[in-house]
């Protein structure tokens, strides 16, 4: 199995309250190669928290995280960055794009820990192919301030690409574009699973999005629920 979550809870102390706000409720998940998965559910439900769990961004009140075969739960900091570096990548609702940084430099930035020049220029070579692929190759050395925000976000999953993941996070991607910037950033990460052979997660309030993959899950009331298609 790609990646996995075992009865994953999670609730935070209320000051001043001996109760305690539980978010997530002994959530197991399944993610194999490729696999196209969409979270959806109310604001609040959780949905932030459990996509950062599986990212190793936040921590878990109970239960396994699995990537790739391997509980992370005994890891350091160092060795965790490195699996989120190379196994994962990840899309925020705003793209996050450093805004001292061009275009193919902001790309770039996740090889920066990287010292072999072999893979270095190979990475390079595979930017400026990912960047054509998903139609920027004029705009290589614009700021992201010179940038639609369509355009940026589309910058944002080629450098979550970059360092070929096999599992891409992917946190209300749509939520800051445009209708059609949406509609066509939906069917770019669904083509890019494919041909990327990466695996989506995806936390989403568009049913359109969340339509483009295999399973739904609804994420409410702590607990996780696969939609019948
Ligand atoms: N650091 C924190 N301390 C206390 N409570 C928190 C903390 N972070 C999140 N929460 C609570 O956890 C719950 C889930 O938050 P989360 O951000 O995961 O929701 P979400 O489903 O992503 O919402 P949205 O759709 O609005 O992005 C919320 O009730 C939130 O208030
Ligand atoms: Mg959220």
């Amino acid at each position: 199995m790609l990646a996995e979550l075992q009865q994953i809870s999670k609730y935070y102390e209320q000051p001043g309250s001996s109760s305690r706000n539980q978010v997530l409720q002994d959530i197991s998940l399944q993610i194999a190669d490729k696999d196209r998965i969409a979270i959806i559910g109310p604001s609040g439900c959780g949905k932030s928290t459990l996509l950062n769990i599986l990212g190793t961004l936040d921590s878990q009140s109970s239960g396994k995280v699995i990537l790739d075969g391997v509980p992370v739960d005994h890891m350091n900091e160092k060795h965790l960055a490195g699996i989120r570096n190379s196994f994962m990548g990840f899309v925020f609702q705003m793209h996050h794009l450093l805004p001292q940084l061009t275009l193919l430099d902001n790309v770039l930035l996740p090889l920066l820990p990287r010292k072999d020049r072999k893979i270095l220029f190979s990475a390079h070579k595979r930017a400026l192919k990912l960047i054509e692929r998903v139609g920027l190759t004029g705009q290589l050395k614009k700021y992201p301030f010179q940038l639609s925000v369509g355009e940026c976000q589309r910058t944002a999953v080629v450098r979550a690409l970059i360092n070929q993941p096999r599992l891409l996070l992917a946190d209300e991607p749509t939520g800051s574009l445009d209708a059609v910037s949406a509609n066509q950033l939906a069917t770019l990460l669904t083509e890019l699973n494919l041909e990327q052979n990466v695996a989506l997660v995806v936390v989403t309030h568009s049913m359109e999005l969340a339509g483009k993959m295999d399973k739904i899950y609804h994420l409410r009331e702590g607990k996780l629920a696969l939609i019948p298609k």
